[in-house]
């Protein structure tokens, strides 16, 4: 069923905002919670789409998942090394990429099973084959539809530590081989090319696995136990860059965003939006913590005039799920804004240049498609307004609402129930503050 939406201006966004709880370190909770001895309490546990898939994923595997009041999971798992209850079949991975990516890295590990991972429509067009190579380096066998699409078949084996160069700047791609290096002998070393987001580092710290980072290489070792008690998600930063994105553009606007996880290597688009003009006051953390906890803290933001920008290919994975609001951001602003070195958005939920190029162009922007990213173009004025459709994508359908606001005449979203997979109160919340 798709619903559609129309999102119209109505006057400046005002209030207390807080998010919904981080999508990335929910699942990564869940999963960690699974390979965890002891009882671990994950609280303020996401409540969407996506993130049930994680939870029903790991019952399947035999772990136990109780659910409290506010948000609060208990999640009684199966250790790292005692057999999983089923030994193979289905998991069903919905739209969730983070399940389809970073799970394999666990089954890999537990010899004498074979499981199958799929999902729906969207996750069988999203390329598997990036987790399939390095597992199969480590002694897995794994295959896929084509070798590069789900669904994923994981035979569990006795892994083997490697030394793995990331071929695509990938959170999900360097956790997978990060969760396998726990079951490996020896030590596992992943090498990424640029920074990006580092919350299974942050847990595996917390979780007391041998784990050592220099500089852009990680070092993980083999080990019996995960030592987790507690996890406290944080308000997702990629939900809140909607609402920041509709306080910036809808003038007169302040919105104080409460709760909001202000991890370094997801922040990237409140400095793309401060670099271009807009008011986003809030204490971000610096680069390069060696962290094992998640910042939070509060963001200010009002809404102002904006001059374009250049977003260069090392600030892409840290605002890989909010390039389209820089888009957005684009078209109000005077001057030209261009992202390079964003590619990887094209293999996303949907491919997101292509929507975001045809959705902003629909609406009246003056922007196009590069073969790594796009070129905006403004002149500080307001879009026109007109049909956006989400295909199918919930940051599209999301990113529809947001350009609604802050057009002239008002945008109908085509698909807006897509926002579910990771907020499902999104419009509820928008409106709260007009
Ligand atoms: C995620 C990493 C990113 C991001 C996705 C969530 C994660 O994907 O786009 O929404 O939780 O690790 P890639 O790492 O594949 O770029």
């Amino acid at each position: 069923m798709t619903r559609s939406a129309r999102f119209a201006p109505d006057g400046p966004l005002r209030g207390d905002y807080t998010p919904p709880p981080d999508k990335s370190i929910s699942h990564r909770a869940a999963l960690f919670a699974a390979m965890a001895d002891e009882p671990v309490a994950v609280r303020n546990y996401l409540d969407s789409e996506d993130t049930h898939s994680t939870l029903n994923a790991v019952r399947t595997l035999g772990a136990a998942v109780e659910q409290g009041p506010d948000g609060e999971v208990t999640i009684r798992g199966v250790g790292l090394h005692a057999p999983l209850e089923a030994t193979g079949g289905l998991l069903n991975v919905g739209n969730a990429g983070t399940l389809m990516r970073l799970l394999p890295g666990w089954l890999a590990g537990q010899p004498g099973g074979v499981w199958t991972l799929d999902g729906d429509e969207s996750i069988r067009r999203r390329p598997v084959d990036r987790v399939a190579e390095p597992l199969r380096m480590m002694g897995a066998t794994v295959e896929a539809r084509d070798d590069r699409f789900p669904p994923l078949t994981v035979t569990g084996a006795q892994l083997t530590g490697i030394e793995y160069d990331l071929p695509v700047p990938s959170a999900q791609v360097k956790s997978c081989i990060l969760i396998a290096g726990m079951f490996a002998s020896g030590s596992t070393t992943v090498r990424e090319g640029a920074t990006s987001r580092d919350h299974t580092e942050r847990m595996l710290r917390r979780a007391r696995v041998p784990f050592e980072r220099d500089g852009l290489r990680f070092t993980v070792r083999q080990v019996d136990e995960l030592e987790l008690d507690e996890v406290v998600v944080p308000g997702d930063p990629s939900s809140a860059a909607f609402v920041v994105a509709a306080a910036i553009l809808a003038s007169g606007s302040r919105v104080v965003i409460r709760d909001v996880g202000l991890n370094w290597t997801r922040t990237g688009f409140f400095r793309i939006a401060e670099r271009m003009g807009a008011v986003v006051v809030g204490e971000l953390e610096q680069p390069h913590a060696d962290s094992d906890h998640e910042p939070v803290g509060e963001l200010d933001v009002a809404s102002g005039p904006l001059e374009g920008t250049v977003v260069e290919p090392d600030e892409v994975p840290l605002a890989i799920d909010e390039l389209t609001l820089v888009a957005l951001l684009g078209a109000h602003a005077e001057g030209e804004t261009v992202v390079r070195g964003a590619e990887e958005l094209r293999l996303k939920e949907s491919d997101r240049i292509a929507g975001v190029v045809d959705g902003l162009r629909g609406l009246g922007a003056d922007i196009e498609a590069t073969l790594d990213g796009f070129v905006v173009r403004g002149d500080g004025s307001s879009l026109r307004g007109g049909t956006i459709d989400a295909r199918g994508d919930h940051r599209m359908a999301m990113l529809g609402a947001v350009a609604g606001l802050a057009s002239v005449e008002g945008v109908e979203v085509v698909g807006m129930d897509a926002a579910a997979v990771s907020y499902p109160g999104f419009e509820r919340d928008l409106r709260a503050l007009m």
